[in-house]
């Protein structure tokens, strides 16, 4: 077994305390009763290493029914993990459960969080529940803090099981925000369906769960701390540095001496970084400022908060609305901004240029040899999300790589790339990243960004404007209702699947002002997976038009209140005349007609979205 502290250096033996009683956290040296039952070479043994002993307890408990993962775990407000009894406890023995008996005792766990509130409380029953269930080892970032690329580099570094990320990404924390649990395989890559389906039913049916009710684990402390559990292998919980592994990785995949050069070279570029005050700052703070020496105060809220700072930790136009304005100034040749977990990003320009983060994916793959990475691994495929715009497949078509189309969320890129087939992947909702982990990766996607402004010596906006000179451009926009009633949500797209699914629909004209579009496909998108064969269906309303133009309706998979509608924008133009539009003023009438088609309005109250990008 590998651990990040070097190989482990005891295995077997265990020291079994019959009939509880036990007091548990102290070491086995000081705590008599204890000691009491133990053949004489066990005890020898406990009292050498200084292991800490823990009683077993089961827990009767009642099942709920709705700890159904969504497209990134099970996500709650934090009220829900809090108030219901056992709720979070049920959630982790049902992940746990899913993992064979007879694998657990040979299992590493890796452990990590956004820093949200609640975190530390889950992290604690995590390591109690995986104690009493025979899980060998868990490895922690330092605090609980680990961003959810971090975890996936970790999990694949150390061939670990899998891991459990505490976050609900870019949703608000705080007692009144969201709290999520989400497991992650051995790939590195969140639980396929089937797994989460899994995961479901044993929550459905829990009656009881294990647990060590009295470990603790000291969070702060880097090191390995053991513990012997009733018959089991000793457990041991690692304390990790919570960036140093996945820098090592950013290390071998891209030219840090030329990304030192760029940010702070004689001819340096000015970077901000907002990390939105969640899990990235820690990351930023040590790669992008201490290793490439880019100014401390191009980094910005980059401690942890349970709440950041009151904030929805998203990076959009509207929730990243200070780096927006910081960035009009024009002090700033470049911005970014990450979500909470550290997975999402946005990229601006000077004096706010925004790039979509479908273009983001289309750039860097016209531009994939500014990554050294892809230089030793070659570029497999290029794959995009339904909803995401096609900027990619123009790019996939010109540079003849092969291109996959996928349902939302960023499962179904890793078996893709376990098979070889992929090698960058993104998704219009801030997401990009390739097969250097089976998560989308934030900082990752940066600095491909900054490895491409160092090779170009140009500016983002004038990178984009090539690539749409190049390529055409796929203008987009998505539109979310937020805490829409569920029932209307649902009925909405219950009804708007009939109208679309009669035969007629198709060759139908929709006008809106002087542009008319005619109906070319309809459906409800499916996806067959091209590696295993496995079918997902129902993955979003789509009206796809015969120049292209696209629109598609979705219900979103991770709120945690009401339904989230989301309508997206995809529409292509190459007449270099119209590249430089705004994308509202060219989509006005494809939007027009989504709103018409849908009564999206009508049927949920709303008179707007709430979030455009
Ligand atoms: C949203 C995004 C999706 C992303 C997921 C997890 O899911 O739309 O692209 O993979 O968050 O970050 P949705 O709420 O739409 O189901
Ligand atoms: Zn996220």
């Amino acid at each position: 077994m590998e651990s990040l502290h070097g190989p482990l250096k005891r295995e077997g033996g265990g020291v079994r305390e019959e009939g509880g009683g036990a007091v548990a956290s102290p070491p086995c040296r000081t705590t008599l009763r204890i000691t009491q039952g133990c053949p004489p070479q066990v005890l020898c043994l406990s009292l050498s290493l200084g292991f800490k002993m823990v009683k077993v307890s089961t827990v009767q408990t009642k099942p709920y029914t709705d700890q159904k993962p969504g497209t990134s775990g099970l996500r709650k407000r934090v009220t829900v993990f809090q108030q219901n009894q056992h709720y979070a406890e049920n959630f982790i023995q049902s992940i746990i459960s899913v993992i064979e008996p007879a694998e657990r005792q040979a299992a590493t766990l890796v452990v990590g969080g956004d820093g949200r509130f609640f975190m530390k409380d889950a992290i604690q029953l995590i390591v109690q529940i995986a104690a009493a269930n025979g899980i060998n080892h868990l490895v922690i970032g330092q605090n609980g803090i680990m961003s959810t690329p971090a975890v996936s580099c970790v999990i694949r570094k150390l061939k670990a099981v899998g891991g459990i990320i505490l976050t609900a990404s870019h949703n608000p924390g705080g007692p009144n925000g969201d709290f999520g649990i989400k497991y992650n395989i051995s790939s590195g890559g969140p639980a396929p369906e089937g797994i989460t389906n899994k995961i479901f039913e044993i929550s459905k049916g829990l009656q009881e769960y294990h647990i060590c009710p009295e470990l603790k684990v000291d969070l702060s402390k880097i090191g390995k701390q053991t513990f012997e559990v009733d018959t089991f292998k000793p457990f041991i919980v690692e304390i990790v540095d919570s960036v140093e592994a996945y820098a090592e990785m950013l290390r071998g995949i891209f030219d840090f001496a030329a990304l030192k050069d760029l940010l702070s070279g004689a001819n340096h570029i000015n970077v901000r970084l907002d990390a939105m005050h969640g899990v990235v700052g820690p990351y930023i703070k040590k790669i992008v400022c201490e290793e490439l020496g880019s100014p401390a105060n191009s980094a910005v809220n980059c401690v942890p908060q349970e709440d950041f700072g009151g904030h929805h930790p998203d990076p959009n136009l509207t929730y990243a609305a200070d780096l927006v304005n910081t960035m009009k100034s024009g002090e700033y040749d470049f911005g970014a901004a990450f979500d909470g977990d550290g997975d999402r990003n946005m990229v601006l320009g000077k004096h706010g240029f925004f790039v979509n983060p479908s273009d983001s994916v289309a750039v860097i793959g016209a531009n994939i040899t500014s990554i050294p990475y892809f230089k030793k691994t070659g570029v497999k495929g290029l794959a995009r999300s339904m909803p995401t715009s096609g900027a990619l497949d123009n790019v996939a078509k010109a540079l003849q790589m092969q291109l996959y189309e996928t349902p939302t969320g960023w499962k179904f890129f890793g078996n893709l790339m376990d098979a070889g087939k992929l090698s960058l992947c993104g998704e219009e909702s801030f997401g990009t990243g390739s097969d250097h982990i089976r998560e989308k990766d934030g900082l990752w996607a940066v600095l491909a960004w900054l490895s491409i402004l160092a090779t170009r010596k140009q500016s983002v906006e004038e990178i984009m404007k090539d690539h749409w000179q190049k390529f055409g451009r796929n203008f987009f926009t998505r539109y979310d209702y937020e805490e829409v009633d569920s029932d209307s949500a649902n009925k909405m797209i219950k009804d708007l699947e009939a109208q679309m699914s009669d035969p007629s629909f198709v060759g139908k004209q929709f006008s809106s002002g002087d542009k008319t579009y005619k109906v070319a496909v309809s459906d409800n998108f499916a996806y067959t997976d091209p590696v295993d064969g496995s079918v997902s269906k129902n993955q979003g309303l789509r009206i796809i038009f015969s120049d292209g133009s696209r629109i598609i309706f979705r219900l979103s998979g991770t709120g945690s209140a009401g339904a989230t509608i989301r309508l997206y924008i995809d529409s292509y133009e190459n007449d270099a005349q119209k590249i430089y539009q705004d994308p509202q003023v060219m989509l006005a009438p494809l939007v027009d007609i989504a709103l018409k088609v849908s009564q999206l309005h009508e049927r949920t109250g709303r008179t707007g979205p709430t979030v455009i990008t």
